[in-house]
């Protein structure tokens, strides 16, 4: 069985550009070798390449276009995030939704490049939907938890549950992830314990003071 993925999207919070950026990237391979899980960071493309460069650890865009390169002004291109060093992207995640079109768009720019794709979705029919385009992952967030300092893992088990079973019973090689307000490791194990593959987070980790410490309480139950 594949690694457990904990995946640290950066957003476009102050806490998670420039030298913070860094220092959380940092702090995920830090904790990555010690503990022997996979840590990965979906940073601003301004902060996307150096990263890439500078770190062992997965680097994910937060968005990523179905535009092949060529005459498309301010596109994403799957091939420039390859280009930069990224191992893929999130696509849809509720805070950059996209048409059902545009999602299959992404997700087979990043196939077509063979980098990774993490499909956002609010719930188990969304996450049945994605799956039937087989990206690497599928990342269930129910929106209303999203930086609200409550975890989906307690506040919402059901979703997880119904999700990964949708997911699986439309295509049992794509993994789930889980997100909105995961916190801490037993966060983290409640989600494993229900059948994903990881968690999807954010603010726990960028808006800590020192995101090291957060970071090996979420994989220390793992
Ligand atoms: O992409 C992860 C995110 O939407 C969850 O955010 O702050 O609730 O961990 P947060």
């Amino acid at each position: 069985m594949a690694k457990p993925l904990i995946l640290i999207n950066l957003k476009t919070y102050k806490e998670g550009m420039g030298s913070r950026a860094h220092a959380i990237a940092t702090a995920a391979q830090l904790v990555a070798s010690e503990s022997g899980v996979t840590v990965g960071i979906a940073p601003s493309y301004i902060d996307l390449h150096p990263l890439a460069k500078h770190f062992m650890v997965p680097v994910y865009a937060q968005h990523v276009d179905g535009a092949a390169p060529g005459a498309h002004t301010g596109q994403i291109t799957a091939e420039a995030l390859r280009v930069a060093g990224a191992s893929g992207s999130l696509v849809n995640h509720s805070e950059r939704r996209l048409t059902l079109a545009d999602i299959e768009a992404s997700v087979r720019a990043l196939q077509a490049q063979k980098l990774g794709s993490v499909v956002c979705t609010n719930n188990d029919i969304t996450s049945a939907a994605a799956a039937a385009l087989a990206p690497e992952y599928v990342a269930i967030e129910p929106p209303e938890l999203i930086g609200s300092g409550v975890s989906v893992s307690k506040a919402n088990p059901e979703i997880i549950r119904k999700s990964v079973a949708a997911v699986h019973a439309v295509n049992t090689s794509v993994k789930v992830l889980t997100g909105a307000g995961i916190q801490s490791g037993e966060c983290v194990k409640i989600a494993l314990d229900l059948g994903t593959d990881g968690v999807l987070l954010a603010s726990s980790v960028v808006k800590a003071e020192d995101p090291k410490t957060v970071l090996r309480d979420l994989a220390s139950k793992i």
